[in-house]
């Protein structure tokens, strides 16, 4: 399918039946051995009847899998069931959200190419392209988050994609998607977008015109904070590029981890809706809190991105970030007094987590260096879990005390 203009401004509230789509999507009902759930295939080879068979598949590349690096059975149901729910036409799963986006960049870029990123994207993904791309001789300008002029003035003849994240970490800023695709429709280049902090269940990015979505299914898609996963989803020329690609870089996702990913998507949507309820309810809570300085939550109408986050998402998303009032001593104790939420940098589990970037992630900072990126001391990023509201709230509260 070719690149079609972008026409919708607004998300649709997930249809009822994503959450059904979650459970089935992409899988035939009747399975090896008759079984309910999905057959784990835990091979890395595959074996062919007698030359016939051969021949017919290195004519078609079609009916049969070879060896586990170019794809297994439990992998492609993974990938059905992830492009279905994003509305992508394929989707390529990975070891990892970090193997899913090297390997695509690296599918689109050739030496002497130009991209584009912005600045508040993941800091992986920015120093990978920051510091390894120029090793291919790959220019990459780096550009403020919600600039969309040097957005357009940094595209230049041989610009190849732009890259954006969308809500970002840890300010959650929206990235205005509708408004980039046009940019990049004017200068025909493409759009990728991070979509890990949405997930497809509170923005379908491919809707507004954007060319490929990124996720770390680690994330919300598994659930559970027990394995490690990645995917891009879009078009079938775009996939099928990065798939090739991603034969030879071999980050493979082994076929129990497809299993686990399955099976956490299948309480996916009710998962998501579940936390966009809770993050908004502890934001609200925090929000004009006496030990409380600022919140950060997309669908808090103090957002500055209030109102394209609620265009163009269903849901704020399962994470609240927040600085206290005090110091950096102050938001220590706070954190040591926290007895349920547990200290940790992910996100999208069913366990509340909850995270101090100027210790953990930018540790090895300058104070300086931090607070030009904003991450101050009293900064924490809390990604809820599936625990009762007033249960998360109450942990918050013990902690404030201690302020
Ligand atoms: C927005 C975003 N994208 C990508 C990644 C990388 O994903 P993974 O840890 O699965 O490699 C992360 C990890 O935290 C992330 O937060």
């Amino acid at each position: 399918m070719a690149k079609t203009s972008p026409k919708r401004r607004k998300t649709d509230k997930p249809k009822a039946s994503m959450a059904t789509r979650a459970i089935h999507a992409g899988e035939d009902r009747r399975k090896f051995a008759d079984s309910l759930t999905t057959p784990i295939i835990q091979t890395s080879t595959f074996t062919f009847k007698n030359s016939k068979e051969i021949e017919d598949y290195t004519r078609s590349g079609k009916g049969h899998y070879e060896y586990g690096r170019y794809g297994n059975p439990t992998a492609t149901i993974a990938e059905q069931r992830l492009a279905d729910l994003e509305g992508a036409e394929d989707c390529v799963v990975f070891s990892s959200g970090m193997s899913a986006i090297t390997t695509t960049i690296l599918s689109l870029v050739q030496s002497g190419d130009h991209i584009v990123i912005t600045d508040d994207s993941y800091k992986k993904t920015l120093e990978f392209c920051r510091s390894y791309l120029k090793q291919f001789s790959i220019a990459c300008t780096i550009v403020g988050f919600g600039d969309y002029d040097a957005l357009e003035k940094a595209i230049r003849p041989n610009t190849r994609f732009i890259f954006s994240e969308s809500p970002t970490n840890p300010y959650l800023n929206i990235f205005d998607l509708f408004k980039i695709s046009k940019i990049a429709e004017r200068h025909g280049v493409l759009t990728l977008i991070d979509s890990t902090f949405a997930t497809p269940y509170n923005q379908r990015p491919l809707e507004f015109g954007m060319d490929l979505v990124l996720q770390s299914c680690t994330k919300y898609l598994a659930g559970h904070n027990d394995i490690l996963a990645g995917a891009v989803l879009g078009r079938f020329d775009l996939v099928d590029k990065i798939r090739n690609l991603h034969k030879s870089m071999g980050g493979t996702i082994d076929p129990h981890c497809c299993y686990l990913l399955l099976r956490g998507l299948k309480t996916f949507a009710i998962r998501v809706a579940q936390q966009n309820e809770t993050a908004l309810a502890v934001a609200r809570h925090l929000e004009g809190h006496p030990k409380i300085k600022q919140v950060y939550y997309p669908f808090l109408e103090s957002h500055p991105h209030y109102k394209v986050a609620t265009e163009q998402m269903a849901g704020g998303g399962g994470v609240v970030t927040f600085t206290t009032k005090g110091t950096l001593t102050g938001a220590k104790r706070f954190l040591d007094a926290l007895k349920l939420c547990y200290i940790g940098p992910s996100l999208g589990g069913v366990e509340t987590l909850i995270t101090h970037p100027a210790l953990v992630s930018y540790y090895n900072y300058s104070r300086k260096e931090r607070y030009d990126l904003g991450i101050t001391d009293t900064l924490f990023r809390l990604a809820v879990g599936l625990e009762d509201v007033e249960d998360i709230i109450a942990d918050l509260e013990r902690g404030l005390k201690q302020l």
